[in-house]
């Protein structure tokens, strides 16, 4: 039997109601900087990935003189950029940056190893962690100079 008009007005306007809904953010509509927790938690992950290189002697010479509160900055905000952030990054490209730097590929594979222990740490999910390593990746051939 089909239902009367009566009962069916409340199945409309359930499904008016799922319509109008505003979607609910997914891994799907999310940007991957929403998904890593934010700049508060992009900005906590690249204080702990600096500072690891702070007291370390093997990196002395390309971090002995670095402005550490600068390049967190500088980093956070690239970061940001490059996962969807709501943010503006007004640093130099990346080879214009690491020209007058002797970085070799075991520094930038050692900087993958730092930042996907950080990640780990804070729970990041493989996806998340494998789509921002995917973004850095091809940083490389500008990073690299040795
Ligand atoms: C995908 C990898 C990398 C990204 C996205 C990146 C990004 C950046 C950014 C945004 C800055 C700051 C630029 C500015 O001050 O305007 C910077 C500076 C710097 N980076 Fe990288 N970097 C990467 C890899 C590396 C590696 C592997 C090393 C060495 C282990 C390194 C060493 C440095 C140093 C020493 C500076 C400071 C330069 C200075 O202030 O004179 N970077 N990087």
């Amino acid at each position: 039997m089909l239902p009367t008009p009566r009962t069916r007005r409340p199945i409309f306007a359930l499904a008016a109601a799922l319509l109008c809904m505003p979607s609910i953010g997914s891994a799907e509509t999310e940007s991957l900087h929403a998904r890593l927790g934010g700049q508060a938690a992009v900005a906590q992950v690249v204080d702990e990935l600096i500072e690891t290189y702070r007291d370390d002697p093997k990196s002395a010479h390309l971090f002995g003189k670095v402005n550490f509160k600068r390049l967190k900055q500088k980093l956070s905000e690239q970061i940001c950029v490059v996962t969807g952030g709501p943010c503006t990054f007004d640093g130099d490209d990346m080879k214009t940056t690491h020209a007058g730097l002797p970085i070799t590929e075991a520094d930038f594979y050692g900087l993958v190893e730092r930042l996907r222990a950080i990640l780990d740490r804070h729970g990041i999910g493989a996806r998340e962690k494998n789509e921002l390593l995917a973004l850095l990746a091809p940083m490389k051939r500008d990073v690299v100079t040795r």
